[in-house]
């Protein structure tokens, strides 16, 4: 088959690990026979170089048309100025908003040859295996009203955080129909004891669960939340939440994988595996654009290529494919190969282009 695939490979480490994701991409072409069609497009601070706008219209027009989208990272210490008029990450914002992605879904899972490289204790992260659905295009992030303004007081600033009954249905929906094909236990994460949209987030989530019987359903607090997501992580199966919690409790819980380096994601505009079997969505790494590293050949590639995983998965339907590209990864980590964010005493440290060519290799069988 031949797909389309949108590419926006961003600023710092972004074009580094996206071009390995390629790279094992095609190779999974060349072994199942199928052709993949890429057409490149600029994000974030490297648009607003060429364009003075994070994302110009052509580009999601040109991601709209396409069957998914590979982003690799946006921003960097060059565009971060605060009264800057605008930011790489609006790109960003502008690409969930615009192209419908309200779903956002990270999956964490323990990689048993990483165990030594948490720094939490071997046994409580073991068996840490949780998908985070992060609402995406609502919240706190997109509330009106939304600004900065000067009062004779001073200055003021306002973000608001609202929800409407739909998209606190639909993000919910996703995260029932997840937990349906995992180990059936969903935990909606929320701030009812305080805010008012987390009251009725809540309700929703209690009317919805007598849909799902079989989902063992509960409610948490989300400060609760981060501190069971560090005291038993073993704990939970599918969380479902609101998008600034959703952003915060995955860095954290993203350190039960060992390195932010390891964590794909994918930004969906319908229920993956959903009656048509697949759904649009943009794939990308959680972790940011790294200006440190960036160019050094130090990235972890991995994060990007488990997101092609996914995007053959939940956008071209390519199960078996998906899962080839999850076996190279975990093959390349027993035999001992690192980059150097997950390395530790006696592993082989390889750069970003030799992890991809590894994982090409295995990939090829
Ligand atoms: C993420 C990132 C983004 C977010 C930034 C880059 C806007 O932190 O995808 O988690 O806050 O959503
Ligand atoms: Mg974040």
């Amino acid at each position: 088959m031949k797909f389309n695939i949108a590419v926006l490979p961003g600023d710092g480490v972004g074009p580094e690990v996206i071009g390995e994701a390629q790279r094992v991409l095609d190779s999974v072409g060349r072994r199942f026979g199928h052709t993949f069609d890429y057409r490149q497009g600029l994000i974030g601070g490297i648009s607003i170089d060429k364009h003075g706008q994070a994302v110009i219209a052509e580009t999601l027009e040109m991601c709209r048309k396409s069957d998914a989208v590979m982003l690799g990272a946006v921003g960097g210490p060059r565009w971060d100025d605060p009264q800057a008029r605008v930011r790489p990450e609006d790109g960003l914002l502008a690409a969930r908003k615009e192209l419908k992605l309200f779903a956002n879904i990270r999956p964490v899972k323990m990689f048993p040859a990483l165990v030594d490289a948490t720094s939490l204790k071997p046994d409580i992260v073991r068996n840490v295996d949780m998908v985070v659905v992060r609402e995406l295009t609502g919240g706190l992030y997109f509330g009106k009203p939304k600004k900065r303004w000067s009062t004779s007081r001073g200055r003021r600033a306002v973000d608001t955080m609202a929800y409407n009954e739909k998209e606190i249905e639909r993000i919910l929906r996703v995260g029932f129909e997840l937990a349906m094909t995992r180990r059936r236990k969903l935990t909606s994460v929320d701030k009812a004891n305080v805010l008012e949209s987390s009251r009725l987030w809540r309700q929703i989530a209690a009317e919805m669960a007598s849909e799902y019987p079989q989902v063992k359903t509960d409610n948490m607090l989300v400060d609760a939340c981060s501190m069971r997501l560090i005291q038993n992580p073993g704990y939970f199966d599918v969380i479902v939440t609101e998008n600034t919690f959703g952003d915060i409790l995955t860095d954290e819980a993203s350190m039960l994988a060992g390195s932010m380096g390891m964590l794909p994601s994918a930004s969906m505009a319908g229920i993956p595996g959903g009656k048509k079997g697949k759904a649009f969505g943009l794939y990308e790494p959680i972790h940011g654009s790294a200006p440190d590293i960036a160019g050094m050949n130090f990235a972890n590639p991995i994060a990007t290529i488990l997101s092609v995983a996914m995007m053959l998965h939940y956008s071209l339907g390519l199960g078996r494919e998906a899962d080839a590209v999850e076996q190279a990864v975990l093959q390349v980590l027993d035999e001992g190969y690192r980059t150097q964010d997950i390395m530790s005493q006696g592993m082989k440290r390889v750069g970003t282009s030799e992890m991809g060519k590894l994982i090409e290799e295995r990939v090829k069988g």
